[in-house]
C-alpha cells in the first residue's frame, strides 16, 4: 500500500502549537541557527539545489526567487507570505498554519535574513480569522524570545519585525499585486506590470512573495536537505502536500513524494471513488486547473509528467469527480466562481466571463450552434492571452482542456 511521506509534517501533532519552548524543544530554530552562520546566497543555492518551485501555483524557481530578491539594490526589502489559499478544493496551508505555525515563522525568518528584508507580512484570507490567535501567539513569543526584532540572536543589524494582515474574502487578492494593493488598504486589484513586484511591491519597496508550504519547506530544508533530495525522480526532488477532495472517500491533505502516480493518490491515500463509481473527470490545481479524463491515472505526479499528460501541479490540489456530474454541470459550476471572483478591471475578463456564462447556458440547454462553440473557444483563447492578470487567463483552463477531452459535451444536436 502507497504511503505519504512526512517531511513538511514532520512536526504535526509533536508539539503544542501555542508553545514556542515546545517547539523549540522538539529542534525548532535550529535551522536559523545555521542560517545566520551563512552568506546568504548559500542559502539560496541550498533551496536551489533541491529543485524548490514555489508551491503557490505558478511553480517559480524558488533558489532563484531569493537569489534575485537579493540582488535588489533597495536597502529595504519585504517578504510577504502568501496565506491567501482561494483556489477551491485547497486547503494544504490551512493544515500548515494549524500543525506547525512556528515553523513557517522560521522559514520567513530566515528568507527576512537572507533577503535582507526589514518586515515580513503574512496575508491570510478571512475565511482563515480562526488561525490568527496561533499566529498572532506565534509572532509574539518569538518577538520575546528574541527571534524576531533587533539584533537577531545576536546579529547586528538584523532587525526583521512579522505582520500579520487578514483580507476580505477576494479571491484576486491572492494574486500578488493585489495582495500588496490589499495590504496597502485599498481595492485588492491586480497592478499592471511592470514595474514588478520583486522591484517595487508593497509600499514599493521590493517585495519577495512566496506560498505559505514555500515558506514551511525552508527551515527542513536548511537542517536536512538531503533528506529532502532522498524523495522523487532525479529530475523533480522532494516531497509535495496535495489536497484531495471532491467524490473520495478520504478526502485530505497528503503529503507525497514526487513521483507517486495519480491513481495512489486517489486511490490508496483517498480511498477511492465513492461507491466504487466510474470517474468523470479530475481537476488538477484548483478551479484555475486544467481537467483530464481518468485515463490520467497512471501519470506521475511530478511537473514535467502532469504538463505531459496536459494538467500541471498548481496549487496541489486534485477534484475528482465521479460519473453523476456531467462536464456542462461541473463548467457552469467553475464558471459561475469565475464570474463572481472576476474584479472587473479589464475588459477581456469582465465580458468574456459573462459571454462563456451565457454560452455555457445554451450547450447546457442544448440549444447552441456551431458558431456558438467556435465563439466560446475563441473568447477562451482571447482571454488567456490578453487579461490582464493571472485570474483571467487562466479562469478557462478547464472549458479548453473539455473541448479538447471531451468534444461529445459540445455537439450541436
Ligand atoms: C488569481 C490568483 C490567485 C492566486 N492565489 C494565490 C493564493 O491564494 N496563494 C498563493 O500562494 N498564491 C496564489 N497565487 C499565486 C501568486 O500570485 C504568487 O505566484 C505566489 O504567491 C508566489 O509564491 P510561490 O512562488 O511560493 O508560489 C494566485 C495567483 C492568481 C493569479
Ligand atoms: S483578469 Fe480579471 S481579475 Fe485580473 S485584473 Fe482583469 S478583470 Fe481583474
Amino acid at each position: 500500500m502507497t504511503k505519504t511521506v512526512t517531511f513538511m509534517t514532520r512536526n504535526f501533532n509533536k508539539y503544542d502549537v501555542m508553545s514556542i519552548d515546545e517547539y523549540i524543544a522538539i529542534g525548532g530554530f535550529t535551522a536559523l541557527k545555521r542560517a545566520i552562520t551563512m552568506d546568504g546566497e548559500d542559502i539560496a543555492r541550498e533551496i536551489a539545489a533541491c529543485q524548490v518551485k514555489g508551491r503557490g501555483g505558478a511553480a517559480y524557481d524558488m533558489g532563484k526567487k531569493w537569489s534575485q530578491a537579493r540582488s535588489e539594490k533597495n536597502p529595504e526589502k519585504v517578504i510577504v507570505c502568501n496565506a491567501d489559499e482561494g483556489e477551491p478544493c485547497t486547503f494544504k496551508d490551512r493544515t500548515l498554519i494549524q500543525n506547525d505555525p512556528f515553523n513557517l515563522l522560521e522559514g520567513m525568518i530566515i528568507a527576512g535574513y537572507t533577503m535582507k528584508a526589514q518586515n515580513g507580512y503574512i496575508y491570510m484570507r478571512e475565511e482563515y480569522s480562526h488561525l490568527r490567535p496561533i499566529l498572532l501567539n506565534a509572532i509574539k513569543q518569538a518577538n520575546e524570545k528574541g527571534y524576531l526584532g533587533k539584533n537577531i540572536l545576536g546579529v547586528e543589524g538584523f532587525d526583521y519585525q512579522i505582520h500579520l494582515y487578514s483580507g476580505a474574502g477576494a479571491y484576486v487578492c491572492g494574486e500578488g499585486t493585489a495582495l500588496v494593493e490589499s495590504i496597502e488598504g485599498k481595492a485588492g486589484r491586480p497592478r499592471m506590470k511592470p514595474p514588478y513586484i520583486k522591484q517595487c511591491g508593497l509600499y514599493n519597496l521590493p517585495t519577495c512573495v512566496q506560498n505559505v508550504e514555500s515558506l514551511s519547506l525552508v527551515a527542513g530544508i536548511l537542517n536536512n536537505g538531503d533528506t529532502y533530495k532522498s524523495y522523487g525522480p532525479a529530475d523533480c526532488l522532494g516531497t509535495k502536500l496535495v489536497s484531495v477532495a471532491g467524490n473520495v472517500n478520504r478526502p485530505g491533505v497528503y503529503e507525497i513524494p514526487f513521483g507517486m502516480t495519480v491513481r495512489e493518490i486517489i486511490y490508496d491515500l483517498a480511498g477511492g471513488v465513492q461507491g466504487d463509481r466510474d470517474i468523470r473527470l479530475i481537476q488538477f490545481g484548483g478551479a484555475s486547473g486544467k481537467i483530464a479524463p481518468a485515463s490520467v491515472l497512471d501519470t506521475p505526479y511530478t511537473y514535467d509528467d502532469l504538463k505531459g499528460a496536459g494538467v500541471g501541479v498548481g496549487s496541489g490540489a486534485i477534484l475528482v469527480v465521479d460519473e453523476r456530474t456531467s462536464v456542462i454541470d461541473f463548467l457552469t459550476t467553475t464558471q459561475q466562481f469565475f464570474s463572481h471572483e472576476s474584479c472587473g478591471q479589464c475588459a477581456p475578463c469582465r465580458e468574456g466571463n459573462l459571454h462563456i456564462k451565457l454560452l455555457l447556458q445554451k450547450v447546457k440547454a442544448g440549444t447552441h450552434t456551431a458558431s456558438d462553440v467556435k465563439l466560446l473557444k475563441q473568447i477562451a483563447e482571447t482571454m488567456m492571452i490578453t487579461s490582464l492578470c493571472g485570474l483571467g487567463q487562466a479562469a478557462q483552463s478547464a472549458l479548453l482542456a473539455a473541448m479538447k477531452h471531451f468534444p461529445q459535451t459540445f455537439e450541436v444536436k
